[in-house]
């Protein structure tokens, strides 16, 4: 997620900038910049890497002349993160600079629309593209406002971008749709930025801009628009009383929670742009030359390996690929047999957990094609694999992983369907089904979590002085006991161990009493009557249960926790929010420190 900021005021812009990115860094970022404009001229300072190297740059020319600028901290989407892509991006007439947040999903029609007008462009950003299309619109005799009005009109995706014009240099446009924009108002100074701590020392006068809004800013005005139209807009002001650490985590109490909530968004980027509504396909062109594997081994470590559980069901089913699931540290180290005709999917959200890579490197040395699965561009899976699908989740701040696995999942969805188009296994029917089912899937998530967490609060209270928990779940939800049973014994370090629900009768059993309580998944499908009976087995020995379920079924537990029916294997986004929310609960109310749990980092890059 990109850092964004905009100032125009009686300040020297450009310390004010590298302060509200600094307050931005928890964003996450692989590089930065900031532009401004001193003697009518455009300067633009970019660096790789921490601040601290943008920094150095500031440091060594003079800017204090520059009151107006804009400065920005990148997270990568499209290109690598090195300097030439970091932002602020400029047209090629030098005129405008640019910052943005978000995906242009249609940027390579455009940017070869632009070619054929003789762009050139510097960077492999989309970001590049939309500052030149604004450009091209100012040569129809079109203002700013309007240019910027016309070249949104083109583009399809996410954006908040803010614009700086070095011939009105008083003067910056910030617009949004689909991406996070606040605009500060202050005295002799006004600010736009995608998260209030970038300005939040200097006014707590904020004005939240909607989805195609722009505003028009400058020292001592501004006004709001609608960015079609270009008429104004009413907007009210609000106060902000939040500290700059709690606005950092969007009046969150941890990362956790905040990125629990974050997935819906997160399934929403992680399908942008690879769903054709016209043929309901789906469009991966990392992998368009690469054919359908005879065989699919997947390569991950925890989290991330149960995500690769889940895609196995998938796979097989709908592209009726043998799929293996491997612990990476174990296939590392075994005796392996693999051939040219393998394909190998490692999935990892870091990119550089050492056993995963290791993995990938003895599945080359066989000649297997590698395929990346990894959130973090750039990162070693990603620049290792032959293909890469990067799950654009965001930075994942919380050390417990959530909207990461979530996402991966969803890529996982959109490969078991793409497999199965090209193999022609999947049912026109069950396509359809698909698309339109995951398409909504980010409203109903969003609509719901506030609920589910309030029943994962009133859970945690009645269990969280337990020592140990069973997980149980069939088929999908197998993967998910597993990764339900690892959250909670990640963050709140209570015992829990998952099982497929069938494996409990040979031998976990035995350790069923009262004091030994088992969550279970047991949801509307096939293999809900088999659940059901492995349930009446543990309440048998006196087992409390909590059971996520479907509405209309008939499970008499303990404590029922009933959620609203989706389709197929969506159903399974739904149940890990709830598994991901009773941790967290059970964490929190322990007082657990939830997104630094002991002895744990980020990611195991050492061996
Ligand atoms: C659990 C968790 C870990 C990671 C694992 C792999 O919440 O975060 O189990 O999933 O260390 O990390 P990546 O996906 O970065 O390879």
């Amino acid at each position: 997620m990109c850092g964004i900021i905009g100032y125009t005021g009686h300040r020297p812009a450009v310390p004010v900038l590298v302060e509200g990115l600094r307050r931005l860094e928890y964003r996450g970022y692989d590089s930065a910049g900031v532009a401004y404009v001193q003697n009518g001229e455009m300067s633009v300072l970019r660096a790789e890497g921490k601040l601290a190297s943008l920094e150095e740059k500031v440091a060594g020319v003079s800017h204090h002349l520059a009151t107006t600028g804009i400065g920005h901290t990148r997270w990568a989407t499209h290109g690598v993160p090195v300097e030439r892509n970091a932002h602020p991006h400029v047209d090629n007439s030098g005129r405008l600079a640019m910052i943005h947040n978000g995906i242009i999903e249609n940027f390579e029609e455009q940017r070869e629309w632009l070619k054929e007008r003789g762009y050139h462009f510097n960077s492999d950003t989309d970001s590049e593209v939309l500052v030149n299309l604004i450009s091209e619109g100012m040569k129809a005799d079109r203002s700013l406002p309007e240019a910027i009005s016309w070249a949104l009109g083109r583009v399809e995706g996410a954006y908040a971008i803010v614009v700086l014009d070095c011939t009105d240099p008083e003067r910056l446009y910030a617009a949004r749709h689909a991406s996070p924009m606040v605009f500060g108002k202050g005295v002799g100074e006004n600010f736009v930025a995608s998260d209030i701590p970038a300005f939040l020392p200097y006014t707590r006068e904020v004005i939240f801009l909607d989805d195609d809004e722009l505003v028009e800013l400058t020292p001592s005005s501004w006004r709001v628009m609608d960015v079609k139209t270009l008429e104004p807009v009413e907007k009210t002001i609000d106060h902000i009383n939040w500290d700059v650490q709690a606005a950092q985590k969007g009046g969150y109490k941890h990362f956790m929670l905040k990125e629990i909530f974050e997935q819906p968004k997160v399934i929403t980027d992680c399908f942008a742009g690879r769903i054709n509504m016209q043929d309901m396909s789906v469009q991966l062109p990392e992998l368009e030359s690469l054919a359908a594997p005879k065989r699919l081994h997947i390569l991950a470590c925890g989290t991330s390996y149960h995500a690769g559980m889940w895609g196995k069901y998938l796979i097989e089913s709908w592209a009726r690929i043998p799929v293996s699931v491997e612990i990476a540290s174990e296939f590392r180290y075994r005796d392996l047999i693999l051939d040219e005709d393998d394909v190998v999917l490692s999935i990892s959200q870091s990119g550089e957990t050492a056993d995963t890579l290791a993995g990938m490197r003895r599945a080359k040395e066989f000649g297997a094609t590698i395929i990346g699965l990894c959130n973090v561009v750039g990162s070693s899976v990603a620049r290792e694999a032959d293909h890469v699908l990067y799950t654009q989740a965001g930075p994942e701040i919380s050390v417990a992983s959530t909207k990461a696995m979530c996402s991966q999942l969803v890529l996982l969805y959109l490969l078991a369907m793409h497999w199965g188009r090209q193999k022609k296994t999947l049912p026109d029917d069950v396509r359809d089904n698909a698309v339109k089912s995951i398409l909504a899937l980010p409203t109903v998530l969003e609509t719901e979590l506030p609920r589910l967490r309030t029943r994962a609060t009133e859970l945690s209270r009645l269990y969280s002085a337990s020592h140990s928990f069973m997980y149980l779940g069939r088929g999908f939800q197998f993967p998910l006991a597993l990764e339900g049973a690892l959250k909670l014994k990640e963050i709140s370090y209570i015992h829990a161990e998952g099982y497929a629900s069938g494996e409990m009768k040979h031998g976990p059993i035995a350790l069923i009493d009262p004091e030994f309580p088992t969550f279970a998944l047991a949801l509307h499908d096939e293999l809900f009557l088999k659940v059901k009976s492995n349930l009446e087995e543990v309440q048998a020995r006196g087992g409390r249960i909590i059971a996520l379920t479907h509405p209309g079924l008939d499970l008499n537990v303990t404590d029922p926790w009933i959620i609203p029916e989706l389709w197929g294997p969506l159903d399974s986004f739904m149940a890990l929010s709830c598994l991901q929310l009773f941790a967290y609960e059970v964490a929190d109310y322990l007082g657990k420190d939830v997104d630094q749990p002991r002895n744990l980092a980020k990611s195991v890059t050492v061996e």
